[in-house]
Parts: C-alpha cells; structure tokens; sequence
C-alpha cells in the first residue's frame, strides 16, 4: 500500500518538476511526414516486391495455377490517426498483382487490394531512455480482388487462392514492412539525450521525464534537461509556481516545441561569468571620451581630485545567475552585479585607482530566432533598476546623478558585449531530423513557444 503511494506520489513529483523543463507536442503533421520518409528511405516497397515473389515453404501451390509472379506491388498510401493513452494506428494501404498461367494455359492476373493495419505503441525504452514505437496486432485486411479469370472458374480457384496464399503468407509478409519502417523512424530519435554543448561552458542534454503520452491530435514529450557545467554540477531548475502551458491556438495537427523560463535560466548560468565585462577603451560607440573629465560633470568631486583628465576604466562584474522572465509578447534578461570605475595612471604597470564602486541591477530585453537549430538571442536595454554606491574614493556622491550615464554606457559598451556571449545559441532537442529553422517564435506566460513547421 506504502509502496503504491509512493509510486504515486513520485510520479507526481517527477511531473511538476519536467514541467519547468520543456515539452514537446508532435502533430500529425510531423508525424506523416516522418513516417512517408522512413518508408522512402527504408526502401519497403522494394522489399515487399522481392519477399513477395519469393517461394515459400508451407505453401501449397494452387491446382490449377502455374508459373506464378508478383508482378506490380502498388505505391503503399500510409494512414496515421492517433490513439489516445496509447499512440498511433497506422494503416498502409496497398496491392499486387499476381500474374499465372491456368491450367488451360492461360495467362491469368489477380490483382489485390489490401489494408495492412497495426497499432504503433509509444513506449520510452528501458535501456536508452529514448521514445520508442512498436507495433502490434498486425492485421492484413483484403479490400478488393480481381481477376481475368472466367468467371465460373472464379470462386474456386480463387476462395483457395485466398485461402492458401494471402491470409496465411500476406501477414508475415506485410507485418515485417510496418516494422521496418518504425526502425526508421525510431532511429531518428537516437540523438536526443546526446549532451550538446553551449560553448566552451558546459552542455545540455534533453531527457524524457516518462514515457511519451498520445491524445487525440498529439502525442506529448516532456523533458527533464539537464544542464551540465563543463566540469562541474549539474544545474538545477528553479522550479515555476505555475508550470507554463501551450497556448491553444495553435492549428489541429500542428506541432510545438515549449522552453520555460526556468529552463533558459539555467543554460544562461552557464554563462554568468562570461558576462563580465573590462572596458578600458577610451572611445566607445557614441559616447562622449570615457575619462575623469566627462565623469566630473556628473559628480564634481572627480574633477577636484583629478584635475588632468584620465581615461576611465569600467569593470563590470555579473555576481548573481542571469534569470530570464517572460509575460505575453515580452521576455527579459535581469543582471545583478557590481560595476567599479577606475582611473587609469599613466605609468606603465601601475593599477589604476578605484574611484567606486557601485550595486547594480538592469534587465535586457532579447529578441528571439532560430538559426541552424539553435536558439539565439539578441538583446536591448531595457531598464537601469537599481544603482547603489557601496564603495567611494572620491567622497559621497548622489549615485542617482550618474543614472544617465550608466544608462548610455550599459547600452553602448555592455549591450554589444552580452550580445557577443549570447552569440553561442542554444541547443534544441534533436529528434526525427527535426529543422527549427522554420519555427514560428511565440512568447507566452513563463514560456517561448515554437510553433515548428516543415520545410
Ligand atoms: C518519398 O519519395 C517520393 C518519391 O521519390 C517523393 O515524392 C516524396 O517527397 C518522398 N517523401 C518524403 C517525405 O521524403
Ligand atoms: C483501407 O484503408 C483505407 C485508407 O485508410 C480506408 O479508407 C478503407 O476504408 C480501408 N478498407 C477496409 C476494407 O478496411
């Protein structure tokens, strides 16, 4: 009983904690596509011609029929619908043509037309932890026959020809086809819990929470990622109050990819330390020459003790994790840290003088795009949060006088320079020979959707 609870209770929390993590909801348009494909590349309607024109131990000939051939197999047309708690029905609709002689010499034909239905059942694999589909309760269904027989010769010749040839040999002969092609399929999943790296600073790796669920329109994939530091802990995810859902708009049969906040945050913890920042450049962008006399204006003690212009030389230090939020429409990067500015000397070697040091917080607000199946971000300023002075070698000062131009450098110095860090991209789950570059970006509560579109 104890143990039941617990499975129960585990189970539930495994859950809330994937939630934070990412989903991924795979439509039939995915679907159909992956599977027309497997079928392309796993040459089946070849197969089935040549296992088809094979002699078969066990199988009586029919009296009356020689020489017999299978002349033409028909382009297979494969059905897919979904079974909800289960996975996908999968028929393949499909004929031959069986050329003979008769026993009056002549030529004869039989044409027949078949269903081959079997259930696809997703399971997650023991061993490789990937998903997994595998068939069962394979059935071969006639649909039609024809033949150029006369037809008083019809129900005989053929009620035997049935009898021995297809619904004894057509399932053994059909059934493996339907396997075949899930190999092919099931294949394209072997690279998804493959540790991918983000830089120089660690990987992430996407691993399934359970087993894959089926509803009517899709079947659901959640993952655990696990954030790995390069030689270091894993990363922990913040775990979201409200686990971010899929919006549902989205068209019937379409597939989506979901990222959450919390998720994003731990793969840019990754890179806190690259976010640090030296300036020593007296010349940035637009801005005015960084030296003591452009300071002073704000803050008139720098020109008392500096009274021949110094360059300046700015040290931003990032001192918490990077966080990503996201409402509707609108995700922002927070930073936290210290920014300290200096006076360079102008002898060779010497370190240059603190002059403060100040707590800051700001938030960037970044773009999102895909781009060879990653995701990058490109970031603006959004807001300067907070400015406090902690440490001062040139007295007190308002630290709310300096808001200007700690805004102007954060966006003209720091903005190009976390821009370069984002450049890495993130990896995206790699499965079914998935290409994100058509994605369509959506941001919603908590979460970056990507409705994923076929090329
Ligand atoms: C499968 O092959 C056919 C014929 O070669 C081609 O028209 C079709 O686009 C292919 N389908 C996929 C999904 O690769
Ligand atoms: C054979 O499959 C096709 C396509 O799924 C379907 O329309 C048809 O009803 C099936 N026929 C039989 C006899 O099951």
């Amino acid at each position: 009983m104890l143990q039941i609870l617990c499975l129960a209770l585990c189970g539930l929390l495994t859950r809330t904690r994937a939630e934070s993590g990412a989903l991924l909801r795979l439509g039939m348009d995915i679907l159909n596509h992956e599977v027309q494909s497997a079928m392309n590349e796993s040459h089946i309607l070849e197969k089935m011609a040549a296992e088809a024109g094979q002699k078969r131990p066990g199988v009586k000939p029919i009296k009356g029929l020689t020489d017999m051939k299978v002349k033409d197999v028909l382009l297979p047309v494969i059905t897919l619908s979904f079974t909800p708690g289960v996975g996908v029905f999968q028929c393949v609709s499909t004929g031959m043509t069986i050329t003979g002689k008769s026993f009056i010499g002549k030529s004869m034909e039989i044409t027949v037309v078949l269903n081959i239905t079997a259930t696809n059942r997703i399971l997650q694999d023991e061993e490789t932890g990937l998903p997994l589909f595998k068939s069962e309760g394979c059935e071969v269904i006639l649909v039609s026959v024809k033949t150029n027989l006369p037809s008083k010769m019809m129900p005989n010749v053929i009620g035997k020809f049935l009898d021995s040839t297809l619904h004894k040999v057509l399932p053994g002969l059909m059934c493996p086809a339907i396997d075949a092609v899930l190999v092919y399929v099931n294949k394209k999943w072997a690279n998804l819990n493959a540790p991918m790296p983000i830089g120089q600073m660690g990987t992430v790796k996407y691993m399934l929470t359970a087993r894959p669920s089926t509803t009517a329109s899709y079947i659901q994939v959640d993952f655990s990622p696990v954030v790995q530091q390069e030689e270091g802990n894993a990363i922990q995810l913040a775990d979201d109050r409200e686990a971010p859902e899929f919006p549902d708009d989205y068209d019937e049969g379409s597939s989506q990819l979901l990222l959450s906040a919390s998720f994003l945050t731990a793969e840019l913890a990754l890179l806190q330390k690259s976010f640090d920042l030296n300036i020593q450049d007296t010349r940035v962008g637009e801005l005015p020459p960084q030296t003591t006399k452009t300071l002073s204006v704000f803050i008139p003690e720098v020109a008392e003790a500096y009274r021949k212009p110094k360059p300046l030389v700015t040290q931003i230090r990032i001192n918490k994790p990077p966080k990503v939020t996201m409402e509707t429409g609108k995700s922002l990067l927070h930073l936290h840290g210290t920014l300290e500015m200096f006076a360079a000397r102008r002898k060779r070697g010497k370190a240059p003088v603190s002059l403060f040091l100040l707590e800051v917080h700001f938030n960037l607000e970044i773009q999102y795009s895909v781009r060879e199946n990653r995701l990058h971000m490109t970031t603006s300023l959004n807001r300067l949060l907070s400015l406090s002075r902690e440490t001062s070698s040139v007295g007190a000062f308002q630290e709310k006088k300096l808001t200007g131009f700690i805004t102007d450098f954060l966006r003209e110095a720091y903005i190009p320079a976390a821009n370069d860090v984002l450049r890495v991209g993130l990896p995206l789950p790699d499965f079914l020979g998935m290409n994100y570059n058509l994605a369509e970006l959506d941001i919603v509560e908590n979460a970056l959707v990507m409705d994923l579109k076929l090329d």
